[in-house]
């Protein structure tokens, strides 16, 4: 459904993905790790076709991101949500009226107070009822970060990109922000890319890690399989982010979180 076949992407003389491939498996969660600046925000932006390859393509549902039509381009982001990794709220909006822009966009023949109904079942979901008719600029950080959740999942994609879901959240939220995934990928059956700088969060939730670093992706595979990947990159970095037992661990030592 999503496939990255040999993507390069430069800016200037920086290269920042030297001929990278990946699939991401339907209707499980990827996650997408890896030091800061090796990118991964990049590598969602080329999913959805907001940044093009140098070489290489991004495919989605048979589509070429890079090479399709606007009609085409639109039809696959119809069933794409995505949270971006600075929320990307607009501040001249309510927050009913931000999480309802896809709706607006994407399904017009809806009326308003079938709108209304959406968003106010998504605030449910996020655990942040009742703020329909809040002016954005007034949200706390966490409090804008689920208003970006309930828009991304507003006209409930098929696939879901989260570029740090959890960042920024207090424990307690970013607990449920994850369970929120993990329900609504199996309730609903989406698939999710999240991008998560919260290691045992993404073990948790993650089907599927996939690491990148220097340009490359370093290592790729289920995520029981991954956490005891003799990579000595892949060792390093788990090892910086948990404490995990020496050398390659079974999966079960592994600090639980939640
Ligand atoms: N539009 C752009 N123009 C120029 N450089 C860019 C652009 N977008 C990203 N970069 C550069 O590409 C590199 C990778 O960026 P990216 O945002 O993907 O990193 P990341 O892995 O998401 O990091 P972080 O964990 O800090 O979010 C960075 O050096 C960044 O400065
Ligand atoms: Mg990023």
């Amino acid at each position: 459904m999503i496939e990255l076949k040999h993507v390069s992407k430069s800016f200037g003389s920086l290269t920042v993905l030297d001929d990278i491939s990946l699939t991401i498996p339907h209707g499980e969660t990827t996650a997408i790790i890896g030091p800061s600046g090796t990118g991964k925000s990049v590598t969602l932006k080329l999913i959805v076709g907001l940044l093009a390859p140098d070489a290489g393509e991004v495919r989605c549902f048979g589509v070429d991101m890079a090479r399709a039509r606007e009609r085409e381009l639109y039809r696959v982001r119809r069933r794409f949500g995505m949270l971006f990794q600075d929320g990307a709220l607009f501040d001249s909006m309510t927050v009913g009226e931000n999480i309802a822009f896809p709706l607006v966009h994407h399904h017009p023949e809806l009326t308003a107070a079938q709108r209304r109904k959406k968003v106010e079942e998504k605030l449910e979901l996020v655990e942040l009822p009742g703020v329909y008719d809040r002016p954005t600029a007034a949200l706390s950080g966490g409090q804008r970060k689920r208003v970006g959740l309930a828009r991304a999942i507003i006209t409930e994609p098929e696939v879901v990109l989260f570029d740090e879901p959890n960042s920024g959240l207090d424990p307690l939220t970013s607990n449920a922000i994850d369970a929120l995934i993990v329900r609504m990928k199996e309730v609903m059956g989406v698939t999710f890319v999240v991008i998560s700088h919260d290691i045992v969060g993404t073990i948790n939730i993650a089907d599927h890690i996939a690491m990148l670093s220097g340009g490359k992706v370093v290592e790729w595979g289920p995520t029981p399989q991954f956490v005891r990947s003799s990579n000595p990159i892949v060792r390093g970095f788990l090892e910086r982010n948990l404490v995990l037992p020496e050398g390659p661990g079974d999966v079960t030592s592994l600090p639980q979180a939640r």
